[in-house]
């Protein structure tokens, strides 16, 4: 094991992809970070990683577990908010693409998307999204886009409570990762994705519909005291969770605290 080389990371990068790249051995949470090293006006992406988070978090406040330094993939992307702000749920899927496209590299797995921030490897979680905005005066709002990856964890250095429900890249292609490698794909599956974030998203869905994890389940959503069920049964046009209900209503999700299937995997 190692401390993540920037130098190496950047040798693993297309020529295309226009990364500003640093490592940190410990920080509170990469999405706070990040924007600590930004000027005023960001110009160029800016990724940040770090071998160890005091507190970094996931979606609805939850701690993220991150495993021991220089074993999984921590890291917060910062990018301007060049789009105009009915996309920026967009930034999540795209996303998500993104680690999927960069996973697909290893023949052994086959990388799913759990609606809307997740990443499956079968039925267990391999990595989580956590997108925030930070808004600036006109123009010069940005983007963190935060990533957990379990990488090269070993299957039983998770913790007990989620065991059963997270795995690695390593328990799964059952071989050790090059962290500096996958980092490069990742950023490089992530350029070309925000890229396309606005005329090419049509088309990064159909990838996305062809991958859904939640598609033809039976889930519960719950948004807040609301909790609605129905039948996964796609993705409409901004990348929303499609629910048919029992009585064959038809509801568009763009967003909710928590999604899971209603019967267990296998059952
Ligand atoms: C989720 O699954 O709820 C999202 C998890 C996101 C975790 C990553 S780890 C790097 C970045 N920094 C954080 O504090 N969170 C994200």
């Amino acid at each position: 094991m190692a401390r993540l080389d920037r130098d190496a990371i950047r040798e693993c990068l297309a020529q295309s992809s226009a990364w500003q790249i640093h490592v940190a051995d410990e920080v509170s949470s990469t999405n706070d970070a990040v924007l600590a090293l930004l000027g005023e006006q960001v110009t160029e992406p800016v990724v940040l990683f770090a071998e160890r988070q005091t507190a970094g978090r996931g979606r609805r406040g939850k701690a993220w577990f991150g495993g021991a330094p220089e074993c999984n993939l921590l890291f917060s992307c910062a990018v301007p908010l060049g789009w105009p702000a009915p996309l920026w749920s967009r930034l999540t899927h795209v996303t998500a693409l993104a680690l999927k496209r960069a996973f697909e590299a290893f023949p052994q797995i086959q990388p799913r998307v759990k609606w809307p921030n997740d990443v499956y490897l079968g039925d267990k979680k391999v990595a989580g999204i956590l997108v925030e905005t930070e808004m600036r005066a006109e123009g010069k709002s940005v983007a963190v886009i935060g990533v957990g990856i379990n990488v090269n964890v070993g299957h039983d250095e998770i913790p007990e409570p989620l065991r059963g429900l997270a795995t690695s890249l390593r328990a799964e292609t059952q071989t050790w990762i090059d962290r500096e490698h996958l980092a490069g794909s990742i950023l490089d599956a992530l350029n070309e994705a925000l890229k396309g974030l606005e005329g090419s998203f049509e088309s990064m869905l159909d990838e996305l519909r062809g991958s859904h994890y939640l598609l033809g389940r039976a889930v519960r959503a719950q948004r807040g005291e609301d909790s609605l069920e129905g039948m996964a049964i796609g993705l409409g046009p901004e990348g929303e969770l499609m629910l048919e209900t029992s009585e064959g209503k038809l509801m568009m999700l763009s967003s909710a605290d928590e999604v899971r299937p209603l019967n267990p995997p296998g059952s």
